[in-house]
């Protein structure tokens, strides 16, 4: 009879957590899948920058893209960059210490994360909006990523002069970014740049790389360079190791 009871309770149990599991959201996350290969193949050729100028994320892989960012494999991913470029800094850079060793750091989506607001966008799956996302930004409540703030002390710790530089428009964003970072832990940096009215209009690229020369006629010497785009790693005075962090929600040029 005992027993019996146990395996009522029991069947019970898994009944609820599968309803709690399919009701918490209109769309399950689920595990990686065969089908999901394609999905595999395009976040490749995104991270690797042989996918260019994309718009959203294609209708068959937002399932894929979506459990990506949340089940984990993102924030591994994350994990291993970062640890390449701590052996970076602890085997082959060779500080001056004299003020001038620069290292370059993106704002969105390499310090602070977006993911809860690209939660309600699909996960890249509907298109940039500007007013959502400045309306997001503007709240301040942008969560570190863990292992960027990890790296981030460490710099500081070791030395260098750290500047964050960010396409975030400085009229509109300057205060909250300033804020939301400091709330996140991340101070003591030597600068945080963002974009000014000379700068509206222009290409990611064309801007970071502008910031860059002025910082390299400062004198200063950019060791490395962290950001989630292309665009933060390419032009001019690139610095002298880029790393590549993930991103297959949104491209920026
Ligand atoms: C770093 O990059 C600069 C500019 O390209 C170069 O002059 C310098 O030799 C590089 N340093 C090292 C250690 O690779």
């Amino acid at each position: 009879m005992k027993q019996i009871r146990e395996l009522v309770m029991l069947l019970l149990l898994v009944l609820c957590s599968k309803l709690t599991a399919t009701s918490a959201g209109s769309m399950p996350i689920r595990k990686w899948k065969p089908e999901d290969s394609y999905c595999l193949s395009w976040r490749l050729g995104v991270e690797t920058n042989s996918v260019r100028a994309w718009r959203i994320v294609p209708n068959q892989c937002l399932r894929y893209v979506e459990s990506y960012m949340m089940l984990g494999q993102y924030e591994r991913d994350i994990d291993l960059i970062i640890d390449q470029v701590m052996d970076y800094v602890n085997h082959d850079v060779v500080l001056s210490n004299d003020g001038f060793d620069a290292w370059i750091l993106d704002v969105d989506d390499t310090c602070l994360s977006n993911l809860f607001y690209y939660q309600g966008k699909r996960f890249g799956g509907d298109p940039y909006d500007p007013k959502g996302f400045k309306e997001w930004a503007l709240k301040g409540v942008c969560p570190a990523i863990p292992a960027v703030l990890r790296l981030y002390n460490k710099l500081i710790e070791g030395g260098f002069k750290v500047f964050l530089v960010t396409g975030r428009s400085e009229a509109t964003l300057g205060q909250t970014t300033l804020d939301n970072l400091h709330n996140q832990g991340f101070l003591a940096y030597e600068r945080l740049i963002l974009r000014s009215d000379e700068y509206k209009g222009m290409s990611g690229i064309a801007y970071k790389s502008e910031i860059r020369k002025k910082l390299v006629g400062e004198g200063y010497r950019i060791w490395g360079n962290v950001g989630d785009q292309w665009s933060d790693l390419q032009g001019e005075y690139i610095g002298n190791r880029t790393f590549k962090l993930p991103n297959p929600m949104y491209f920026v040029p």
